[in-house]
């Protein structure tokens, strides 16, 4: 099982095809009927819980060490369908309002359509509630045989490659997948692996939520992106594109504590990984569930820093991808004693 020649650099071709499939929060099964193909031939075990969430073991006899990455992406649900066939709708996780104008949507049978907003005076009326989807139906009645009330879509995005830069939808976290999948497959550790390809992230950590209860881990690491400060006037941050992994120190859901903050840093130092500390005044990860579990978790993330995260558009650099894989398997093969 753990015999296999593993090559050292990413097979891309899984990251593009983890950014096409269809995962909005709540609706990620074939998102882990895919991870679990690839891992299979890796793990002892590998199981669905009742949340969704999909969890990848492999058995040792060291600490019991989780990671997390979400397999959901942000979408949006249809909330109404009026009688011209236009889709009215909510947003399932959050989506800066200037996003969306103009955007294809696909629904999970694959129909198209286009976010499309009324007429507005003034740029303060740009609200959500102006916004409407058009399948190119021109009644309710023929706009119903395609989609129903309660059905989400998301983001319509290719994968492109440009040069170390990659764009697409859905790195967010389809990119944490990646790193724990490529991870999962080069590790050689004494240590009892858990790896939890969570769901409904982004509507509030709901999967970690419920699996670290159930999994009990001594150790929690997620994998998730991080915004960067490096674009014009961009909000002021020091984490840029191209610069390494970054090690969290705090977002809105977890203060990393110095114990594992030193842990990440000093592995990343002796084995000349590049990293860079990520303070995030918004937003918060898997993480931020975790090590409020039970009495308390030792948790740590590992981010990807991306740009214009939450649309069609993502983009990462590779150099930091491999970056993150080669932290999480040094991480994973130390001794991990904090
Ligand atoms: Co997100
Ligand atoms: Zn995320």
């Amino acid at each position: 099982m753990l015999n296999k020649t593993v090559s050292l650099i990413p097979d891309y071709s899984i990251l593009n095809k983890l950014t096409q499939l269809f995962g909005p929060p709540g609706t990620e099964r074939v998102v882990a009927e895919y991870i679990s193909t690839q891992l299979q031939p890796y793990s002892n075990q590998i199981t669905i819980d009742t949340m969704g969430n999909l969890i990848v073991r492999r058995q040792g006899t060291g600490k019991r060490i989780m990671v997390a990455a979400h397999m959901d992406q942000v979408g949006i649900i249809v909330t109404n369908i009026d009688k011209e066939g236009f889709l009215r709708f909510s947003i399932l996780g959050s989506i800066p309002i200037t996003a969306l104008n103009k955007q294809r949507v696909m629904f999970r049978n694959g129909r198209i359509g286009v976010i499309s907003i009324e007429k507005i005076e003034k740029l303060t009326d740009l609200k959500l509630e102006k916004h409407y989807i058009d399948i190119g139906a021109s009644s309710r009645k023929e706009a119903g045989q395609f989609v129903q009330i309660g059905d989400p879509a998301v983001f319509v995005g290719s994968y492109t490659e440009c040069g170390s830069r990659l764009i697409s939808k859905a790195f967010d976290d389809r990119i944490g997948c990646f790193v724990a999948i490529e991870a999962f497959k080069r590790l050689k550790t004494a240590h009892e692996l858990v790896f939890v390809f969570t769901v409904q992230e982004e509507v509030g950590t709901r999967g970690a939520q419920t699996a670290a209860y159930a999994l009990d881990p001594d150790l929690a690491i997620a994998v998730d992106v991080t915004v960067t400060g490096d674009t014009p006037k961009a909000h002021q941050m020091s984490v840029e594109l191209g610069k390494g992994a970054a090690i969290k120190v705090f977002d809105r859901s977890m203060v990393t504590s110095p114990q594992v903050k030193r842990w990440m840093s000093n592995i990343a130092v002796k084995n000349k990984i590049p990293f860079q500390w990520e303070v995030l005044e918004s937003g918060g990860t898997d993480s931020g569930a975790i090590h409020l579990t039970k009495g308390g978790i030792p948790s740590g993330v590992i981010s990807i820093p991306t740009r214009y995260i939450h649309s069609p558009a993502e983009m990462v650099d590779k150099n930091d991808v491999e970056a993150a894989v080669n932290l999480l398997v040094a991480l994973l093969e130390s001794s991990a004693e904090l």
